[in-house]
């Protein structure tokens, strides 16, 4: 074998609440700011999907598990809906909310398969939302409260548990592309919110540190590394601002314990720093992460050409159609003319995942790392004979396997990797045209069809490499 990857490596894939479990309006769940904004704004989503449904998984969650179990997972990264534990975000504990974790925990375990949890997948109960969201001071604390109830519900259960998923990727889209709840274009919201989300973040480590258990936080980072798009000066500029604005603003607090110097003297100059109190700022520099999670799918290129301010996502699957990301007069990013792309004009480059690692490696030395996502999106239907070959899946994981063996070579304690996805789902502006899955999901009935690169990983697992 090739790439023999060490004992105890973790063979896992990822999915998040609201994109897979459906039932949205089952056993007291509440609603989350994304239902509503799905109600709202149909013709936002791909032919105005909803996560209603979904996956059916609420329903079908012991068969999802068998499934996994079968294809050889040995972890699985999923998110708890912070609705179906406190519907309306501050009040009472729904019950049937936590049994059906416990259950999904216990089935899991059962199955030799480590739950990784991630406590916020973007599903903001709908009445915080309303009260001005993560902009309200009252969030964090009705969050810590969530966190906590988490904690002790299910900490005999999981021990691995992450805060907050790709908080950069939220903010920018919920406050500075309006492209995501609550489609708002406000620079000062968003670095207030930026903000508040590490140091809520920070508050929650401190929090399950302070309960003393076995368990093990983190948060889960997307890290786009950021090029100079030339190697002019200006665009080497470009890309330390863009870099320090999408990347280091989370990625310092969460790793060194304080905001990037740089980003908080732009924000400054530009009069939109929040008060940075004291305590705050000895709370991110008090406590840290036991294991960092990166989510790694396309890197970015930036120029100083930033002539106009332009955001757009790329949700035709068509690879002609660009992702525009330009901020006036700050940066703007550009494709990479030599760059393989995906439908969604993703750029495929696994040694972006490399400097990915090795940033936090050099950051936290030995600190243990989770590929908590990583993965390739596309149209896809059945075959004649009902099966999905999809080997340019197979292509794209292995060549980012190989990256992670190369940085396990070199002395990086990456832990595991956990696909995105386990099913296609429901993916967020794309409804469900935008397939990511191990499993294939039929939309007129919720079977579930293993693709090819299902069988392929279940190989890898068994045989611990490829
Ligand atoms: C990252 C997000 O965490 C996940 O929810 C999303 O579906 C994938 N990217 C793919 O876009």
């Amino acid at each position: 074998m090739e790439f023999q990857f060490p004992q105890g490596f973790v063979w896992g894939s990822a999915t998040a609440a609201l994109q897979i479990e459906g039932a949205t309006r089952e056993d007291g769940r509440g609603d989350s700011q994304w239902d509503v904004f799905c109600r709202e704004h149909p013709e936002r989503i791909w032919q105005q999907a909803t996560p209603d449904l979904a996956c059916d998984h609420y329903h079908r969650w012991a068969g999802d598990v068998a499934l996994m179990k079968a294809l050889g997972h040995t972890g699985y990264r999923l998110s708890i809906a912070w609705p179906r534990i406190i519907p309306d975000g501050t009040g009472a504990v729904n019950e049937a909310g936590v049994a059906f974790y416990r259950r999904l925990f216990a089935a899991l375990i059962e199955a030799g398969i480590e739950p990784n949890v991630t406590l916020y997948h973007w599903d903001l109960p709908q009445p915080l939302a309303r009260a001005g969201g993560w902009e309200n001071p009252a969030t964090m604390d009705a969050f810590l409260r969530y966190a906590r109830v988490c904690f002790e519900a299910f900490g005999d259960q999981v021990k691995l548990w992450a805060t907050f998923n790709e908080p950069s990727w939220s903010t920018l889209n919920g406050y500075v592309t309006a492209l995501h709840p609550p489609l708002k274009h406000d620079y000062r919201a968003a670095v207030q919110v930026a903000y508040t989300l590490m140091v809520t973040h920070a508050r929650t480590v401190a929090l399950f540190h302070g309960l003393g258990g076995d368990g093990k936080i983190g948060i889960v980072q997307n890290m786009c590394p950021v090029y100079p798009a030339t190697d002019s000066p200006r665009d080497a500029e470009a890309a330390r601002i863009a870099d320090a604005v999408y990347n280091r603003w989370f990625i310092d607090p969460a790793l060194l314990g304080r905001f990037p110097e740089d980003a908080v003297e732009l924000y400054r100059r530009n009069h939109i720093l929040p008060e940075m109190r004291r305590e705050d700022l000895d709370m991110v520099a008090a406590d840290s992460v036991d294991f960092i999670g990166v989510n790694y799918y396309f890197p970015h290129y930036a120029s100083a050409d930033a002539t106009e301010t332009l955001f757009g996502l790329n949700t035709s699957g068509n690879r002609d159609e660009d992702c525009h990301f330009s901020i006036k007069g700050l940066f703007k990013f550009v494709r990479n003319p030599k760059g393989r792309y995906t439908d969604w004009a993703w750029e495929i480059y696994p040694p972006g995942l490399r400097d990915l690692l090795a940033r936090a490696h050099r950051y936290r030395p030995g600190l243990p790392i989770y590929v908590t996502e990583n993965g390739i999106g596309a149209q896809e239907t059945l075959d004649a004979d009902g099966t999905v070959d999809d080997q340019y899946r197979i292509d794209f994981v292995r060549e980012h396997l190989e990256v992670i063996h190369g940085a396990i070579a070199d002395g990086m304690n990456v832990r595991g990797y956990y696909m995105w996805a386990l099913m296609d789902n429901f993916s967020w502006l794309n409804g469900y045209k935008k397939r990511y899955g191990f499993l294939f999901i039929d939309r007129e009935t919720m079977r579930r069809v293993p693709k090819k690169s299902a069988f392929w990983y279940r190989e890898v697992a068994r045989r611990n490499g490829f």
